[in-house]
């Protein structure tokens, strides 16, 4: 079954044609991140002004680098929660659009859901059930993939999204947007001890998280370091802070695995890109031979791809919508809403 998949939810225009959930066909990213760098963020409206731009290109060149058809596509799909509300609108009316003119069902995919079937992308092997550490720049969860579309959330962040925190420490260092790829580059050449950040203390939190104290803590050291008028050591910084926001993720994601038994762990969304997460997941699951999965960096960030993987999935179990398909800026990633 082939798929041509799209992703609005954020800053990235996207488009992707996928076989069979598993194999992609091809797969295309306009990324917005230079729009937005002056506002230091995503700016919502420009945002969706320029997937309105982007979209019709971008799904061309991904059938055209797929050398198919709109005829030889099977289903289509598209990211229809959660994100920012006029993003997601541009994707789910583009592909109303297309299916009104061709005739072919629309799937519609939780943007979670599909950051975590990137990992049947690049595993064809894998498959639930299994426990998933889900961070990006809006959530980070502990969920328990069940099936491929049935999940139980067991934990996640009570203030910002472990991505949103990287981004904000980045940002006190001087960093442009989004900072959390670059942090993580300049951590690799900065001493991680140099630094003292306590880790977050919750009661009663299960497996939540809070990543606002850590915030503010950064900061405070940057401003007592600017009153001393010494020296910033943003390598410094970026190793120590870097550290600690792992092994806070990894402390809890870890200890979940093991009270609930799971020996076959994933990560997923853009923050599974960080080198020293990636580094210390697979040391500890080596040591205790447990099966880890991890998606290709490339496939960790925003991108049609991991929609079309997971619509597969969604189309195998008759989430189809009709017409009356609509965007939703927050919607569980336990949830289906039938359309
Ligand atoms: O999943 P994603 O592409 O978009 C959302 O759904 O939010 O995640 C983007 C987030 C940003 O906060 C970005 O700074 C962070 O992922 N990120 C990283 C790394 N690469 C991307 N954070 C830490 N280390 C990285 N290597
Ligand atoms: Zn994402």
């Amino acid at each position: 079954m082939i798929i041509l998949a799209i992703e609005s939810s954020c800053d990235d225009t996207a488009a992707a044609v996928v076989q069979d959930g598993q194999k992609i066909l091809s797969s295309v990213v306009a990324s917005q991140i230079e729009k937005h760098q002056k506002f230091g963020g995503v700016f919502p409206e420009l945002a969706s002004r320029n997937h309105i731009a982007a979209i019709s290109q971008i799904t061309e060149s991904a059938l055209s680098q797929a050398k198919l058809r709109l005829d030889d596509i099977d289903a289509l799909a598209v990211t229809h929660a959660p994100g920012l509300i006029g993003s997601l609108l541009v994707g789910v009316n583009f592909i109303k659009g297309l299916s009104l003119s061709t005739g072919l069902p629309v799937i519609p995919v939780h943007h979670l859901r599909s950051h975590i079937a990137a990992n049947y992308l690049s595993d064809p092997q894998f498959s639930p059930p299994f426990l998933c550490l889900v961070v990006s720049g809006g959530h980070s969860h502990i969920v328990e993939v069940k099936d491929y579309c049935q999940f139980k959330v067991i934990g996640k962040t009570r203030d910002d999204a472990a991505g949103e925190t990287f981004d904000k420490a980045a940002r006190s260092l001087g960093l442009p947007y989004p900072g959390g790829v670059l942090l993580d580059e300049l951590a690799e050449l900065g001493n991680e001890d140099a630094f003292k950040f306590s880790k977050p203390k919750l009661t009663d939190s299960g497996y939540d998280f809070s990543f606002s104290g850590l915030k503010t803590s950064i900061i405070n050291q940057i401003h007592n370091l600017q009153q001393k008028k010494a020296p910033i050591p943003t390598n410094d910084l970026c190793a120590s802070f870097r550290k600690v926001v792992v092994d806070y993720l990894l402390g809890n994601f870890i200890k979940a695995a093991e009270d609930l038994h799971y020996r076959k762990l994933a990560i997923a969304g853009g923050v599974s890109a960080n080198s020293l997460l990636r580094q210390n997941l697979s040391k500890i699951c080596t040591q205790r031979d447990w099966h880890l999965s991890m998606p290709e960096k490339s496939l960790c960030g925003d991108n049609a791809s991991m929609v079309g993987a997971q619509a597969y999935f969604e189309f195998l179990r008759g989430n189809i919508a009709n017409f009356s398909l609509n965007a939703f800026a927050n919607m569980s990633i336990e949830d289906v809403i039938f359309f």
